[in-house]
């Protein structure tokens, strides 16, 4: 079978890995990395799930989420194995984890019901990489983290659209893009080769499974906020506050959104080539 779009054939190669392995540890000892970037033949679920814990902390701190939580519905964008969906569903009403793949999400129901709250969540296959299933204006903060980045630069544009559709009126968006980085000179080209030989048969379907291979070929896209922006005025998204928030002294250049400057600001924990647009809806 050929598959089409090939910045998901990573995903769905850890996917079918996730779905063979006998418990919870091995899937994360065997897949973890592709949400955490570390291995070894000892990590466990429990471990792996504690690393989301504090993200998680440190985010909703950082976005100011904290106090909306309990009455709100937070809808994640690219869930995984649920390394902070458990956090999520512990604090918010209710948590929808969403993902492009169906194995990722059931392990993600078991990874929530040892280690958060199992009936505050709901799941959503994003089947076709960028329609997200759920009724217009009916959540009240969509989070997407180190998702964005590895989907097909239109999937990502059209998740975006997703998240603003989704969202209440009143509600929050906080989507974590990948922007330019020096190192991209070579990354760039050396994940394109890379994804062109995962679509050679048998070849392809091995590499796509080793760690080295999938960090060249999944970065698949660099969105910059202007981009984005454009994207969200086109289509005529209102918007009561917007930030873009960016790793420390690395500002991106300045943008607007309908005419007006975007305020930038330091976010202490960003990575260097990641940038955060945070709105509240009109
Ligand atoms: C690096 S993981 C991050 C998972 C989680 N946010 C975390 O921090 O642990 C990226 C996730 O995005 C999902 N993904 C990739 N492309 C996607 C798409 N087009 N739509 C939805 N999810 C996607 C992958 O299946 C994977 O679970």
């Amino acid at each position: 079978m050929v598959i089409a779009r090939r910045q998901l054939i990573p995903w769905r190669a850890a996917g079918t890995r996730a779905e063979m392995r006998r418990n919870a540890d091995e899937v994360v000892r065997d897949t973890g990395w592709v949400f955490n970037n570390q291995t070894g033949s000892t990590l466990t679920l429990e471990e792996f799930v504690q690393t989301g814990d504090a993200e998680v902390d440190i985010y909703l701190d950082r976005l100011g989420w904290n106090s909306i939580a309990a009455n709100a519905t937070l809808l994640e964008i690219g869930s995984g194995i649920g390394r902070m969906t458990s956090a999520f569903s512990r604090k918010f009403a209710v948590t929808v984890a969403t993902d492009v793949d169906a194995a990722f999400l059931e392990r993600c129901r078991e990874t929530v019901s040892r280690f958060g709250r199992v009936g505050s969540l709901r799941t959503v296959h994003i089947a076709d990489g960028s329609s997200i299933a759920v009724e217009d204006s009916s959540i009240d903060a969509v989070f997407s983290y180190i998702t964005l980045q590895h989907c097909k630069a239109s999937d990502a544009m059209r998740l975006t659209t997703e998240a603003f559709r989704i969202v209440k009126p009143g509600g929050y968006v906080a989507l974590n893009y990948r922007t330019w980085v020096p190192a991209d000179w070579v990354l760039v080209p050396a994940g394109i080769v890379m994804r062109q030989l995962w679509r050679i048969p048998v070849l392809g379907p091995r590499l796509s499974q080793w760690r080295w291979s999938t960090r060249f070929g999944w970065q698949a896209n660099r969105l910059d906020p202007k981009r984005i922006l454009t994207l969200l005025e086109t289509a005529g998204v209102v918007l009561d506050d917007i930030a873009i928030l960016h790793h420390p002294g690395k500002p991106q250049r300045p943008v607007t959104f309908k005419g007006s400057t975007v305020i930038q600001r330091d976010l202490d924990v960003a990575n260097k080539s990641h940038w955060w647009l945070v709105a509240r809806c009109h």
